[in-house]
């Protein structure tokens, strides 16, 4: 788990940019906290990351927005409003299984509420606590390829890791 510090808006937006620049097609990454965290800036800067020009806005209620002109396209899913039973039938997998749709980045806010989840994704959590302030942890579980993630974090000065987290997990 690596955990960044996230100090304003800004920082929280340069970490999505950093996603967007890096990840390859096909890359899942599943979103967690709270409402406010900071979630849909993230994708804003994750928009950024890949030359989208759009305005990237909250599909709360539009569950999915598509944005195919970037470097790939991005999927940004947001399950709020739904029961993870809801979700079931929605085949949201087609996202990430590249039959249906293009492979490229799909991100999904309010990931807890999938009730199947993909063998590999990163996984981004946004918290905030009096005493640390606004904080990003990030886990890549299964096969998520997270070299070239992890060395441009390690060299962000915009994004202090927090030195006791940067370790490992065998996800
Ligand atoms: N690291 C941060 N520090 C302070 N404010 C932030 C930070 N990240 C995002 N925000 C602000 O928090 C508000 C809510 O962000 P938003 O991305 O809509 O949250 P969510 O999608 O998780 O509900 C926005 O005004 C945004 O600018
Ligand atoms: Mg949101």
């Amino acid at each position: 788990m690596t955990t960044l510090f996230l100090t304003d808006a800004e920082a929280t937006r340069s970490l999505g940019v950093r996603l967007g620049n890096c990840l390859p097609a096909g890359s899942v990454i599943l979103l967690e906290g709270d409402l406010g965290a900071g979630k849909t800036t993230l994708v804003q800067g994750i928009g950024e990351g890949l030359g989208i020009e759009d305005a990237i806005v909250s599909p709360t209620f539009t569950l999915i927005n598509e944005y195919p002109e970037g470097r790939i396209p991005l999927y940004h899913l947001d399950l709020y409003r739904l029961e993870p039973s809801e979700v079931e039938v929605l085949n949201l997998e087609s996202y990430w299984e590249g039959a249906e749709f293009p492979l490229g980045i799909v991100a999904i806010e309010w990931a807890e509420r999938l009730p199947y989840k993909p063998q590999s994704y990163l996984y981004l959590r946004l918290s905030y606590s009096p005493e640390s302030g606004r904080q990003a942890e990030l886990v890549s579980v299964g096969n998520f390829d997270w070299g070239a993630l992890a060395q441009d974090l390690g060299q962000a000065k915009d994004l202090p890791l927090q030195p006791e987290t940067m370790r490992d997990l065998e996800a």
